[in-house]
């Protein structure tokens, strides 16, 4: 357990960290998330997300911020998701006399290709080797951070659990879904989950995304263990990242499901 506040501490009652993130290897990962909860505080007003701003983000972020769609629900997702990026740094590293970062010394801006890049105002903390990933849904913000020179990529997803079959129809091969046969209707259910977000992270942690990798069936995943925590991602070969795999770790907490990915450096596969 960490004693680094949380950036968003200061709205009491508005927000809290409570999900494990797993870590799928022997890469040192910190992990953060963020929980919205508006039901218990009126922390979701336009008003309150320009406040939290301003108190967490740098000059740069909050030019980012500036330039956000008006949409308040985008607008509570990125800065949650922000908030979840610098708290994972933060945890990860402290400063050189043992103090929690602030959160607007962790900078986290958008990569070339979409995914967050971050980078903290004292240098001996961290040096520029710092990965971070983040994700989203409705009222949860995850993301990791990792300052392991043998990384490359970090990825994490988090999904939230459904019983239907849209994902296992849209996101798994049929040679995945048939590695899927004979488990009851929930089981398979979850197995589904963590394989679709296995992938997901898996092409965050190769800095694409998705799509440009080819869709979900550019990634081929295979159980490693009967729950389905321990995953093996095999992407297609392309020109620009060549045939690899990864391992993915998953996790369900009730109704949401995680997962993260590595993406170790050439040689340390
Ligand atoms: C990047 C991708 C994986 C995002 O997935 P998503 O489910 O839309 O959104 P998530 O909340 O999981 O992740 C969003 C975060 O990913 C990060 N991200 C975006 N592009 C990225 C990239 N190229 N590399 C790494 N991370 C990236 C960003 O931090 C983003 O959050 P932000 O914009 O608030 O900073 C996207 O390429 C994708 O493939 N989406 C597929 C969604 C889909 O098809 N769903 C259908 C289900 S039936």
């Amino acid at each position: 357990m960490s004693l680094i506040p949380t950036a968003g501490d200061h709205l009491q009652g508005s927000w809290s960290t409570h999900l494990d993130v797993p870590s799928p290897c022997d890469v040192e990962l910190s992990g953060r998330s963020v929980v919205h909860q508006p039901h218990r505080s009126p922390g979701d007003s336009v008003e309150q997300l320009d406040a939290l701003a301003e108190l967490v983000l740098g000059p740069a972020e909050q030019a980012d911020w500036l330039a956000l769609p008006a949409s308040t629900r985008r607008r509570r997702q990125w800065l949650v998701g922000r908030l979840a990026a610098k708290d994972a740094v933060r945890q990860l590293l402290p400063d050189a006399r043992g103090r929690a970062l602030h959160p607007r010394e962790v900078k986290i801006l958008k990569g070339r290709r979409g995914g967050p890049e971050a980078t903290v105002e004292d240098p001996s903390v961290g040096g520029p080797h710092i990965l971070v990933s983040i994700a989203h849904i409705d009222h949860v913000a995850v993301a990791i951070a990792c300052a392991d020179r043998r990384a490359q990529g970090i990825g994490i997803d988090v999904e939230r659990f459904r019983t239907d079959r849209v994902i296992e129809r849209f996101g798994l091969s049929e040679s995945e879904r048939r590695s899927l046969d004979g488990l009851a209707a929930r089981a398979r259910a979850d197995h589904v989950a963590r394989m679709w977000c296995a992938k997901e992270a898996v092409s965050k942690a190769l800095g694409t995304g998705l799509f440009p990798l080819g869709g979900p069936s550019a990634l081929t995943v295979e159980r490693l263990d009967e729950w389905g925590a321990r995953l093996r991602v095999h992407v297609a070969e392309s020109p620009e990242y060549g045939a690899r795999w990864f391992e993915a770790a998953t996790a369900r907490n009730g109704d949401v499901v995680l997962a993260t990915a590595v993406a170790r450096c050439r040689g340390d596969e």
